[in-house]
């Protein structure tokens, strides 16, 4: 694909996140003058900022990270400033909650949505939120700064629910065995800090030859778990699908195949290719016979170039799909009226 100019005008609120595949989520979402967007994870605000750059479009940005929010608002008021009204508007909370916060900010339906999933730069290198192994800091890994913390759960799940966490959301072939070292750590002394944590992993799961940390998996599904992210991911496709106006465009990037598979699924559903029963099934025949209301804009998952991926490392596991809503057939002319 041909990469798109990217405007710089508006330039995002401080650098601390390289934005993924944003050529590519331009071209799908296609802003245009007089949209409105909803950019569902806010983030560094990189999307953000290039859609409104792109077109003389409002935006609607969502994110559940105060700390975003704050470089969001930072934002508006410059752009307040500036162009005298801001295109930009902050909705605190989740985007598993994006219809009541559209509906409470008394925003219209919308022409594009994107969801760029994960955490941002900005939470992992900071050592405080306590994402990443890489520096000691409190288990916490909240992105919203609110609830169970994954000290919380580190220290008070039982043994066979960790092992749950390890498994399904890391991935993590030795679930069980992290399960029980975590446990008979925690009678010795609760589990207070990432590298604590790290070294109870790396202490019963062997190095394997990719090279990754075998702390990885497991970080990767108590993440999961504090932030309930596959179910923040159901609700928020779901919602989505019904916020979008006719012929509007839906831009997802997922960052591991749980994502990923989430997302296929749910734009399968959309656009009628619900392969959850065999069409020789009885009930294949019940299938309404309306056209699907969603059209796909990639057959496949798209993957960033090389090019992308040399530069930020952290592309190269992302995968973009996207659909649109069918546009609204227009309706024939009255007999008798026509010209
Ligand atoms: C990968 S970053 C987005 C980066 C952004 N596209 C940019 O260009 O800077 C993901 C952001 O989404 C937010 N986020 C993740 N899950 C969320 C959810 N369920 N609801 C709201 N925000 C969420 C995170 O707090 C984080 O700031």
């Amino acid at each position: 694909m041909n990469a798109l100019p990217l405007p710089s005008a508006i330039t995002p609120p401080g650098n601390g996140h390289v934005p993924v595949m944003l050529a590519e989520v331009l071209h799908y979402l296609t802003p245009a003058n007089g949209e409105a967007i909803l950019d569902c994870t806010f983030g560094g605000g990189s999307y953000s900022c290039a859609i409104l750059n792109t077109a003389e479009c409002n935006v609607w940005a969502i994110d559940r990270d105060p700390d975003a929010i704050a470089r969001g608002q930072a934002l508006c008021a410059t752009l307040q400033q500036v162009e005298g009204r801001s295109r930009l508007h902050m909705l605190a909370g989740s985007f598993g909650h994006m219809a009541e916060l559209a509906r409470q900010a008394d925003a219209p339906g919308f022409d594009g949505i994107v969801m760029d999933l994960g955490v941002s730069s900005f939470q992992i290198d900071e050592a405080e939120r306590g994402f990443s192994f890489r520096f000691d800091g409190p288990l916490d890994m909240r992105m919203a700064r609110q609830g169970r913390s994954a000290a919380d759960i580190v220290n008070t799940a039982p043994e066979a629910e960790l092992a749950d966490i390890f498994h399904f959301y890391g991935e993590e072939r030795h679930a069980r065995r992290v399960a029980r070292a975590v446990v008979a750590a925690r009678a010795e002394a609760p589990l207070h800090t990432t590298l604590q944590l790290a070294e109870v992993i790396r202490s019963v799961v062997p190095q394997d030859r990719s090279g990754i940390d075998s702390a990885t998996r497991s970080f990767q599904g108590l993440r999961i778990a504090v932030n309930d992210e596959l179910g923040e991911i159901e609700r928020g496709l779901e919602q989505a699908l019904t916020l979008l106006n006719s012929g509007g465009r839906l831009v997802v990037v997922s960052f591991h195949s749980l994502e990923d598979r989430l997302v296929k699924r749910a734009m399968q559903r959309a656009l009628g290719k619900d392969v959850s029963f065999s069409r020789h099934d009885p009930r294949a025949s019940l299938a309404p016979a309306a056209p699907p209301a969603f059209v796909a804009l990639t057959s496949k998952a798209i993957r960033p170039g090389d090019a992308e991926c040399k530069a930020n490392p952290r592309a190269r596991s992302a995968r973009l799909r996207a659909m649109m809503k069918r546009p609204a057939p227009t309706a024939p002319s009255p007999k008798g009226l026509q010209a």
